[in-house]
């Protein structure tokens, strides 16, 4: 049942090129158009909206934010990102102009049924993304968009969290598409990138070895940060959120930038920072990360580098390197997250912990 894998983690982590790729069958339709097949809004509500709130917990949430960044870019729709158990709290403006997001594996968190119960007494539209058939979640929302990840086991998620990004980026180009702000070339070499995806996980994963050696390495660490810019900040939080779980570790992530404002007092002799690298593009996010890396290294931390092939700028403040494939910056978290998984799957392992059912967790929290 765990195909030769010594977790059902593990398991998940190799299934991602072929969840991926079942998350794109059959969006293309007639003409080329984008279709959403279980997505029941109609394409008028969708040219109103005005907002999107994206509400979600624990992995989900970075799914969201890393949401944000691609639906704001392709659609020039605001777009908020809110912790399901925060967002009923805070007197949220919602009205029949706002679509409410509710991303879910599992369908029955408690924090994300509730909040989007508020949404729907505020007269919002609710558009579930979820990986269970017929669970609550979808069943009490407006429209629902499936991930098709197959059942996810492990208590950390993992394969679900691919199909939520890839779930988010196919609404993201649904609503260009029907606002007009992308037009269908432009949309269609998005999907072709995003078709080239799963060969691009298959290729990370082809490097699991020498991420599984690395980690060993660390039995005796602490704490680990997480640095990230743009798409890559959410993959650091993620990152740091697979080692609290799995290796019961002080992990954080921080977005690059925040380091100067506080973060950087935490860096000694020794400690590990992971650094997401953004690709090398026309805007100068990449300049920004390399001087984010050389000021941790400066100070005596160990840094591991996740960077793009070819990129030969950041090797110098590298001790070490994990190669990640070129691709555009939005769908980086894709291919980014993968050693971040094996890495903290392997520690967790050489630690003698459950990785499949970590202590004071449950994989589906029903309880707020
Ligand atoms: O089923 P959901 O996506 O609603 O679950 C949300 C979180 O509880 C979940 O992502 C949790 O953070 C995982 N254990 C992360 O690995």
């Amino acid at each position: 049942e765990k195909d030769g894998h010594d977790w059902f983690m593990r398991k998940e982590i190799y299934e991602q090129p072929r969840a991926v790729a079942d998350s794109l069958i059959g969006r293309r339709g007639l003409g080329g158009l984008l279709q959403l097949d279980e997505m029941r809004l109609d394409d008028d509500e969708i040219r109103e909206l005005d907002k999107i709130i994206i509400i979600a917990c624990g992995t989900s949430f970075y799914a969201g934010m890393v949401a944000k960044y691609a639906i704001e870019h392709w659609t020039r729709t605001p777009v908020e990102v809110e912790l399901a158990s925060e967002f009923r709290y805070r007197d949220p403006i919602v009205d029949n102009s706002t679509l409410v997001v509710a991303i879910s594996q599992s369908g029955e968190t408690a924090d994300t049924l509730q909040a989007i119960r508020h949404a729907r007494s505020q007269r919002a539209k609710v558009l579930a993304i979820c990986n269970t058939n017929g669970s609550s979640i979808p069943r009490e929302s407006d429209a629902v968009i499936y991930t098709h990840a197959g059942p996810e086991i492990g208590v950390a998620s993992t394969k679900g969290f691919l199909t939520q990004l890839v779930a988010c980026y196919l609404l993201a180009l649904y609503v260009a598409q029907v606002k007009g702000t992308r037009f269908g070339d432009e949309i269609d070499e998005i999907m072709n990138q995003l078709e080239s995806m799963p060969e691009h996980i298959e290729t990370v994963l082809e490097g699991a070895e020498a991420v599984y050696a690395l980690a060993r390495e660390h039995v005796g660490t602490r704490s680990v940060l997480f640095l990230g810019r743009h798409a890559g900040y959410p993959v650091a939080l993620e990152g740091a959120l697979k080692l609290k779980e799995l290796a019961y570790l002080h992990a954080e992530g921080f977005a690059a930038g925040e380091l100067k404002h506080g973060p950087i007092a935490l860096v000694e002799e020794g400690l590990p920072v992971l650094c997401v690298v953004p690709p090398r593009g026309r805007d100068s996010l990449h300049g920004k990360m390399l001087s984010g890396i050389q000021e941790v290294r400066a100070r005596g931390a160990r840094t591991i580098c996740l960077v793009e092939e070819g990129d030969t700028a950041i090797e110098p403040y590298a001790d070490s390197l994990i190669r990640l494939p070129q691709v555009p910056v939005l769908l980086q978290p894709l291919v980014a997250i993968v050693p971040l998984q094996l890495f903290a799957c392997e520690l967790a392992t050489a630690l003698g912990h459950d990785v499949d059912q970590p202590r004071n967790l449950a994989k589906s929290v029903t309880v707020e």
